[in-house]
């Protein structure tokens, strides 16, 4: 058995353009789905997948993430002497989710440069590479998913869903085959970032949940900037791949881009939908409307 996984890198230092102004001085991880920040789906999702260490890649302006995880004492005694005890367990709990620690990307230079900021601190161990702004609804937690691919086959896994048509030009997109012994594995043999849909070699799209061998740092160093002048993960999994296995996982759930407009109104709605508080009468609302 090889090592186990046992932290979880979030990048959360990008600019969160897409959702401008909104994102001017709130960091977009902290942007509200219904009434949690989005980067709290992901750190619950890390934990209930076993993740003893969190990771936060921050940057300029990110500090509101640092104090959404760290006790508010003065909220917390309004809350107490008001009485008010199920707010004060909503608020405690959320500081004592997990082991959180923070390293600050001094400029954005890309996913994989943001990655490779946590290298001391996740040392020479395999780690989960979590995407804030991808919320997943899933009965198993997709991180879950992955992590249980790595115990048993060994090599890095990347999570992917199965994308139709023109669709797919947004997303790194995986070259390969399907594994014979299970249909959602995927032996991947190489990786195209955003083809046009003539050109990508599966419909096998690469979303925002990753288990890495340590191997990617020193391959995510020798990683000159590309699309963008960025510095891409994907690009050193490509390299990665010449050395080592790497599967795609096609995972069994829901995900939803919380970092674009309509990602997070269809994650809005059925979050919403969902919530025992919430959902009857949201539902009754929706239905009221003439659309
Ligand atoms: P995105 O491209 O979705 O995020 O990166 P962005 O750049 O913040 O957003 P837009 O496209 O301008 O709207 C995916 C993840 O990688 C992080 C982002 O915070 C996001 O969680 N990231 C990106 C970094 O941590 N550092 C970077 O330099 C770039």
């Amino acid at each position: 058995m090889g090592k186990q996984v046992r932290k979880a890198v979030f990048p959360a230092g990008g600019l969160g353009t897409r959702f401008l102004p909104a994102t001017k001085v709130i960091p977009k991880e902290m942007l509200a789905l219904v009434d949690k920040p989005i980067i709290q789906y992901g750190v619950e999702e890390a934990i209930a997948s076993g993740i003893e260490h969190i990771i936060i890649i921050t940057g300029r302006g990110k500090g509101t993430i640092e104090d959404h995880f760290d006790n508010s004492f003065e909220l917390d005694a309004e809350l107490a002497r008001k009485g008010k005890h199920e707010l004060l367990a909503v608020s405690r709990g959320v500081s004592a989710l997990a082991r959180i620690s923070y390293v600050r990307q001094k400029e954005p230079l890309g996913l994989g440069h943001a990655v490779l900021c946590a290298r001391e601190l996740v040392g020479d161990e395999p780690f989960a590479v979590i995407l804030p702004d991808d919320v997943i609804d899933a009965k198993v937690p997709c991180l879950k998913q992955i992590m249980e691919v790595f115990d048993k086959r060994g090599g890095s896994v990347l999570a992917t869903q199965t994308v139709e048509g023109d669709a797919i030009s947004a997303y790194g997109v995986l070259a390969g085959s399907q594994d014979p012994d299970n249909s959602r594995i995927y032996n991947c043999t190489g990786m195209v970032e955003k083809p046009k849909f003539a050109d990508a070699p599966s419909k096998q799209a690469i979303i925002g949940r990753y288990v890495l061998t340590p191997r990617i740092f020193a391959l995510l160093e020798q990683t000159t900037p590309g699309a963008g002048g960025e510095i891409q993960l994907t690009d050193a999994i490509r390299a990665l791949l010449k050395e080592e296995k790497v599967f795609g996982y096609i995972f069994e759930g829901k995900r939803f881009d919380a970092g674009d407009k309509l990602g997070m109104l269809q994650a809005t709605v059925e979050f919403a939908l969902k919530r025992s508080d919430l959902g009857p009468q949201f539902r009754a609302y929706l239905k009221g409307l003439e659309l």
